[in-house]
């Protein structure tokens, strides 16, 4: 049976795959069915009972409904989610146990490991949160803020308006300092605003998706400190794609995404705290303001406080930890340089090829330019959405369009992850050239 539920994860693999991620894909999937196989007979020579056990189970296939089976296969190159990449797809179907089983312990450590040498940090508090990107910004608010607490955001598009719309709702006294669309913060900036307010905490944007930003993080770290500030940061769309290393960069709360340039999929998000935060969480006064994100029984259930035993708080998504840790351990075993650079080099060769087609960047500061996410101007009598839809249409491709602010002023060409590789990248400049005629007004 064991040899079924393999042989039927590897058949899955092969459909999942597809264009030109086939290959590449069906090269990885192939590799990942053979370590199913070896898990498979491992576990089934270990136990004659468990083999019993697992041979009772259905090996079933995918449903045949036009639902899934009419699903498209696309070439993901937006913000997110980029493709995902084959092992990690795999991983989720590999067997369900359960999340209070010792045998699901170990992956929960490997994902707070693998963070750890993501993040190039020594803290031991590294978890995934249930849920996407917004649900662990909701957590890090209501834990690290309370009521009245003062808490400066740094506005420079939509995820800063977020940030402010949550703090509001929790009660935190929210403050702004602002920047035009397309800009960072100055290190001048951040000081003159913190050091008028005096927050409890501040938050900044890595990577702004919505205008393509980058926010050098440079100095914050000495600003927050002379202020008795904590920093958090959103990497929603830096995290695996861009160099981000929270203990030099004295970050002390950091959330991201995993279906960006990690490559796994939605319903896992990355989440860092600094020994700093979890002192100010541990000093809390009230009850944070959230059940389902109270970080203290989230430490004790990934065992952030070594206290032996992990209670029940709430079922995680068991799969997208599967994928999750798959993802991280991919990103690991590449080495973070490597991933850094190979982010870099792609989004060179899309903008020399941009370029070539007359197209410009959105963010006029090179040193502002996110490597992840690029915001291209949408030129005089061009229909961007046809833009967008003829590549779908005609390739299958998704050229991403603006978001919030940003809407109907720039497309957005997400560099990420698995995504990230030289024929992609053609694919998406063919892709270009070919729609801008067809978008032509
Ligand atoms: C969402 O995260 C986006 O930037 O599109």
């Amino acid at each position: 049976m064991a040899s079924n539920v393999v042989a039927h994860a590897g058949a899955l693999i092969q459909q999942r795959v597809n264009g030109a991620a086939m290959q590449r894909g069906a090269a990885a999937a192939a590799a990942a069915a053979k370590s199913f196989q070896r898990c498979a007979s491992a576990s089934s020579s270990s136990s004659s009972a468990a083999a019993a056990a697992a041979s009772s189970l259905p090996a079933e296939k995918v449903t045949e409904d036009e639902s899934m089976h009419s699903l498209p296969r696309r070439l993901l190159m937006s913000t997110g989610p980029s493709n995902t990449h084959p092992r990690a797809l795999a991983a989720m179907s590999t067997v369900q146990v359960g999340h209070m089983h010792e045998a699901f312990y170990p992956l929960l450590d490997d994902i707070k490991l693998r963070l750890q040498q993501v993040l190039h940090t020594s803290s031991p508090y590294t978890m995934a949160i249930s849920g996407g990107g917004h649900s662990a910004m909701e957590a890090m608010v209501a834990n690290m803020m309370e009521d009245g607490d003062k808490m400066v955001v740094c506005v420079n598009g939509i995820w800063g308006e977020r940030i402010v719309e949550i703090g509001k709702r929790l009660g935190v006294e929210v403050l702004t300092a602002r920047a035009p669309l397309g800009r960072s913060f100055s290190l001048d900036q951040i000081e003159s605003v913190v050091s008028l307010h005096k927050p409890k905490a501040l938050f900044m944007c890595h990577g702004e998706s919505s205008t393509g930003v980058y926010q050098n993080l440079d100095g914050v770290k000495d600003v927050c400190a002379k202020h008795g500030a904590l920093l958090m940061v959103d990497t929603v769309c830096t995290l695996g794609g861009v160099e981000f290393r929270p203990d030099e960069s004295g970050v002390d709360v950091m959330y991201s995404g995993a279906q960006k340039c990690l490559s796994s999929v939605p319903g896992a998000s990355p989440f860092f705290m600094s020994e700093k935060a979890m002192e100010a969480l541990m000093s809390r006064k009230s009850l944070p303001r959230t059940y389902n994100y109270d970080l203290k029984e989230l430490g004790n259930y990934w065992n952030w406080f070594g206290e032996g035993t992990r209670r029940y708080h709430h079922t995680p998504p068991i799969g997208s930890f599967y994928a999750l840790r798959e993802a991280l351990d991919i990103t690991v075993g590449e080495g973070m340089e490597n991933v850094w650079e190979r982010h870099r080099e792609m989004t060179r060769m899309l903008w020399d090829g941009l370029d070539s087609l007359g197209l410009e960047p959105y963010v006029e500061r090179e040193e502002d330019r996110l490597v992840t996410v690029n915001t291209i101007k949408i030129p005089e009598g061009i229909d961007w959405k046809r833009v967008c839809a003829h590549a779908m249409e005609t390739r299958n491709l998704e050229i991403g369009g603006g978001l919030g602010p940003t809407v109907g002023k720039v497309w957005r060409i997400g560099i990420m992850g698995y995504n990230a590789r030289p024929e992609n990248v053609a694919m998406t400049l063919e892709a270009f050239k070919a729609s801008l005629d067809a978008g032509r007004l």
